[in-house]
């Protein structure tokens, strides 16, 4: 039989891991992506913590993100004074890597790190979100998120309130992205970012990173039309104008090649006309007008 080039083969029995405090790196593998979340410390200057622990949490309606930090972090302790931070997200340079290891080190004030600090820093270009009450952002970074503390929503959730981490429950204010990255958001253009990664803080004396290789982009499988994947196109093109379940199944016979350019006929139509829902009555009143 060949070998395997990844361990884990057929043959490889599961056992049991020990559970431990920090068990998705202290007792399992877990990789992703991170943040270099920018805040302003209790002197005005922003301050730099790497998050692992870091993703969207509400995704449709809400844009939020969950942070989960140990509680003596400068990051909570900022992000809980003004309520406001931003989240950087680097491509990977392994010459960067080495300083947001160091970053990573705790209980290092923010004038001790940002004598090290390789990244430029510059003011956000949003309205309003200038020093001293919102922290500059990361100019390296490929996109950017501008976030609020929601102390509210976390004080209303025991989960989230009564934690032994500190769980920041963040609105997302803006989204901004480098220029050149914005025509590709889409997925039709042959760029991604080289996202960096990490493995995490592993054994007492190492912390693991990965370099990424170029992403590739493969076709959605064609599985014959189907009602729920015209709904969830349709229901993303604008959110004033909502699609039924009844409309997204009279749709389903449009060819999977002209089918965004259709629903946005549709949703152009109906905002012509004012209407806010389109049912499958008024998908029959356009097909009849086209006759
Ligand atoms: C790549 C990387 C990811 C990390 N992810 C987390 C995390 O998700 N949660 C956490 O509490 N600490 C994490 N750490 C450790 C923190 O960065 C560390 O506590 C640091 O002191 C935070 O900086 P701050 O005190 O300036 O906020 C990570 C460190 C590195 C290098």
């Amino acid at each position: 039989m060949t070998e395997k080039t990844n361990s884990s083969g057929l043959g490889d029995p599961f056992v049991p891991s020990p559970m431990r405090d920090n068990w998705y790196q202290s007792s399992s593998f877990y990789g992703s992506s991170f943040a270099l979340i920018t805040s302003v410390d209790e002197t005005g200057l922003t301050n730099i913590g790497p998050y692992q622990l870091s993703f969207p949490f509400e995704v449709i309606k809400r844009r939020s993100w969950m942070v989960i930090s140990r509680p003596t972090s400068n990051t909570v302790a900022n992000v809980r004074r003004t309520r406001k931070c931003a989240l950087n997200f680097v491509e990977y340079d392994a010459a960067k890597i080495q300083t947001i290891l160091e970053f990573g080190y705790p209980g290092q004030p923010t004038a001790e790190k940002m004598a090290y600090n390789t990244f430029k820093l510059v003011d956000s270009p949003t309205p309003g979100r200038g020093l001293p009450d919102h922290p500059q952002i990361i100019a390296d970074a490929f996109q950017v998120f501008e976030c609020t503390l929601d102390v509210e929503r976390i004080n209303e959730n025991p989960i989230l309130r009564d934690s032994a981490s500190a769980h920041l429950l963040l609105n997302i204010d803006n989204i901004l992205l480098k220029q050149s990255w914005l025509g590709q958001v889409d997925g039709r253009g042959d760029r991604m970012p080289r996202i960096a990664l990490t493995y995490g803080f592993r054994g007492a004396s190492s912390f693991w990173f990965g370099e990424t290789q170029p992403a590739y982009k493969l076709p959605i499988p064609d599985k014959g039309p189907k009602h729920e994947v015209v709904h969830y196109e349709a229901n993303r093109i604008d959110p004033e104008v909502i699609f039924s379940l009844e409309a997204s199944k009279q749709l389903t016979g449009i060819p999977r090649a002209f089918l965004r350019q259709v629903l946005e006929g549709i949703v152009r139509q109906a905002k012509a006309r004012g209407v806010a829902q389109v049912d499958a009555a008024f998908v029959t009143e356009l097909n009849r007008e086209r006759r």
